[in-house]
């Protein structure tokens, strides 16, 4: 019997990801799916390889005693109130991105979890690819010395070829080029400049193209970031080009820079002339079945197991990340201004 029974909300693409790679991980299973759609159990038992029940009522789902967390991959205006249901049921939380489209809701889900003593993963994966994994032990091993600049960019057109498409065009699920799918690349940014942030300046329009006229927001944004420390990064959100996926990252430090997955370093004294090049995983795809979701649902049951908050993408981590993004949308909103993030009501 493994450890961690786990019911999913939704049954959509992030699901059919999920469930793989929770099934995958030493402690963890799906046993319940709960879904507004009638769902077949016999025959998501027989999909998934293993007994999962099929719940029509969310509620029915969370008072199961059988279930110790809940997996939520709905649409994200649906986020808060499922997560701080789950969270008062007593469940440990999976947690798509964007955590919800709101400050006020962030944190009132974090809240909901610590006051009831559970625990959270946010599907910010890109922490645990093998492409970030590298470039972190580079930097903590201090082969780029101090970081003082740093650019992670997202470019990944989202149309109508895309099946987020039917609902992130609207406002109030797709929140903002960062929310809907940018606030991974601004996420990484945070993870490898490490600093705390200071302020943040954004700003924002949206391609001219006929393809991506169905959104409701900008669907291009750029911010600038500037640290505590002094250090000063920028992100660009772009979900609305033609051009292969490409998750951009250029660090610049005090020993050495690195370019995707080309690096010099001054302490290895590599030949300044050309780039190094580094063998790794890289990020250059949106689809869910390429996303390292098993090592991060790994990581989060190896948390469990200790009692103790999951490393790089807890609610705690996740929540200052997303002070930063609802920063950045203050900004563009009001066309550049600087906005602190410790002024964010
Ligand atoms: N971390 C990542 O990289 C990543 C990647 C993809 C999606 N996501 C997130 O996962 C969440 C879900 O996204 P998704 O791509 O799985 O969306 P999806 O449209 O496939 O599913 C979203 C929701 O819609 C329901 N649904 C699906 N098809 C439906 C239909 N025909 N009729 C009625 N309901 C239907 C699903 O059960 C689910 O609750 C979002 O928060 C999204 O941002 C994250």
């Amino acid at each position: 019997m493994k450890k961690y029974n786990v019911g999913i909300i939704g049954y959509g693409w992030a699901a059919t990801a999920h469930i793989d790679a929770i099934n995958a991980t030493k402690q963890g299973k799906v046993g319940a799916i709960y879904s507004s759609r009638p769902l077949d159990a016999a025959e998501l038992s027989a999909k998934h390889g293993g007994p999962i029940k099929v719940y029509n009522d969310l509620d029915a789902m969370l008072a199961d005693p059988e279930i110790d967390v809940v997996d939520i991959t709905s649409y994200p205006s649906q986020h808060r109130n499922q997560a701080v249901a789950a969270a008062n049921a007593k469940k440990h939380i999976i947690l798509e991105k964007p955590m919800a489209n709101s400050l006020q809701e962030v944190r009132e889900i974090v809240s909901a979890a610590k006051a009831n003593g559970v625990k959270g993963c946010v599907c910010f994966e890109c922490r645990f690819s093998g492409q970030f994994t590298v470039t972190k032990a580079l930097i903590d091993q201090g082969l780029l010395g101090d970081l003082h600049y740093g650019e992670v960019d997202y470019y990944h057109g989202i149309g109508p070829w895309y099946g987020q498409f039917r609902w992130n065009t609207g406002k109030k699920d797709g929140g903002s080029a960062l929310l809907t799918a940018g606030c991974h690349a601004l996420d990484a940014l945070l993870m490898v400049m490490g600093g705390e942030v200071d302020s943040v300046t954004s700003f924002s329009t949206k391609s001219k193209s006929e393809i991506f006229a169905p959104y409701e927001y900008d669907t291009s944004s750029c911010t600038l970031i500037r640290f505590k420390n002094g250090a000063v990064g920028k992100c660009a959100a772009i979900v609305d080009c033609l051009q292969p996926y490409y998750f951009h990252t250029h660090l610049v430090g005090s020993q050495g820079s690195l370019l995707d997955n080309k690096f010099h370093s001054n302490k290895l004294h590599t030949d300044k002339k050309a780039w190094s090049n580094l063998s790794m995983h890289m990020l250059d795809s949106g689809d869910v079945a390429d996303h390292p979701y098993q090592t991060q649902f790994q990581a989060f049951f190896d948390a469990l197991d200790e009692g103790r908050d999951m490393p790089l993408t807890s609610f705690p981590e996740s929540l200052r990340s997303f002070e930063v993004i609802f920063a950045a949308d203050r900004s563009a909103e009001l066309g550049g201004v600087p906005v602190k993030v410790s002024d964010l009501s």
